[in-house]
């Protein structure tokens, strides 16, 4: 048996700024998910459910839980003292720390603190997903070069699932490795060594109810997935569950491929960049996948805006190169069109 602190201490050698640092960063964003974990298991008994009367930069409703799990993974990166700011989903501007050990501190965070909250009331998984950036120089103050940066200088990146064990999967860019959360004892314990996403796989994960204002490569890629061919496994399943973290681990044990693609109403899609897509885009290609827009590789999109949107494909790799097939051959002037 091999704790989550145990591995990162022994990997800390591969990590090239071996400083321990990274070990207590990750270390506190494994306690706040401890925390996060125990109110999410009580959801149904807990006085937690339900609305807390905001809306976040997004517009949307932010549940109970949304507030609670930002203001615990904030509280525990603060005080840990390595990270000096952190970008959420649910505060519209960055958090720059101010105490003294964080300001020095070496990383920067990008998190949705609780992915899929609209499965929170109704006991479907939901998750956490974070993306580490090392600043450039921690000597300064946080700026814009620290903040805006495309997904290929990211540090690390992983998330937690809260489904039926909770996990913890991150990669520093050495392998992806998941650790299942054994309750009795509160540590995270090494379960999932190496994880590979199958090269191909028999599983899409797209939300059809938009279909009507989804590109044609869409509307086309989806009927091939239903046409019936056993020489490719064809027709593939359809498993959508409306938490990113938990569709993407889904395929990534399974092979699969995930999609919220721009539609006509919404050209850039749902999902953001930052603390969405870049975060599973990073451990797709570290576990063999693949992750684009419809045309280019996510990490390598440049964000001018902290919440900036972007349509997300990813998962095994045949699966997405043949999705985007569909889009340059039907939708290559997508989104450009509808902006
Ligand atoms: P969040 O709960 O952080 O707002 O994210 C929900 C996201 C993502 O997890 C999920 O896959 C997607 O929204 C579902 O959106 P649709 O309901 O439009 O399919
Ligand atoms: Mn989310
Ligand atoms: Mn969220």
């Amino acid at each position: 048996m091999k704790t989550l602190i145990e591995f990162i201490n022994e990997k800390q050698a591969d990590f090239p700024y071996a400083t321990g640092e990274f070990t207590r960063l990750l270390n506190d964003i494994g306690i706040a998910a401890k925390i996060v974990n125990r109110e999410v298991n009580k959801a149904g008994l807990a006085n937690i459910l339900g609305y807390e009367g905001n809306t976040n930069i997004q517009g949307e409703d932010q549940k109970k839980l949304d507030v609670f799990a930002n203001k615990e993974f904030t509280k525990a990166l603060k005080h840990g003292g390595q990270c000096a700011a952190i970008i959420s989903e649910e505060d519209e501007e960055v958090v720059i720390f101010d105490n003294e050990t964080s300001k020095k501190g070496k990383y920067i965070i990008a998190i949705d603190p609780l992915d899929g909250s609209s499965n929170i009331e109704v006991n479907v998984s939901i998750g956490t997903v974070f993306a580490i950036y090392r600043r450039r120089d921690h000597h300064e103050s946080v700026h814009n070069e620290d903040l805006l940066r495309p997904g290929v200088d990211l540090a690390a990146a992983g998330y937690v699932i809260y489904g039926s064990s909770t996990m913890l999967v991150y990669s520093t860019g050495n392998g992806v490795n998941g650790f299942t959360l054994d309750p009795s004892v509160g540590l995270f314990i090494l379960s999932h060594p190496e994880m590979k996403l199958p090269e191909d796989g028999a599983i899409y994960s797209i939300n059809e109810a938009y279909y009507n204002n989804f590109p044609e490569g869409i509307k086309r890629y989806m009927k091939y997935c239903q046409e019936e061919d056993p020489a490719t496994n064809r027709p593939y399943k359809t498993r959508y569950i409306g938490s990113l973290v938990a569709d993407f681990h889904r395929n990534l044990i399974r092979g699969g491929i995930y999609i919220y693609p721009g539609t006509t109403k919404n050209p850039a899609g749902k999902l953001r960049l930052l603390y969405e897509c870049n975060p599973v885009a990073y451990l797709a290609e570290h576990a063999g996948g693949k992750a684009s827009d419809g045309f280019k590789r996510t990490l390598e999109i440049q964000p001018n805006d902290i919440h900036q949107r972007t349509p997300l494909f990813v998962g095994s790799k045949k699966m997405v190169e043949k999705a985007e097939e569909f889009m340059r051959k039907y939708s290559k002037d997508f989104p450009d069109e509808y902006l």
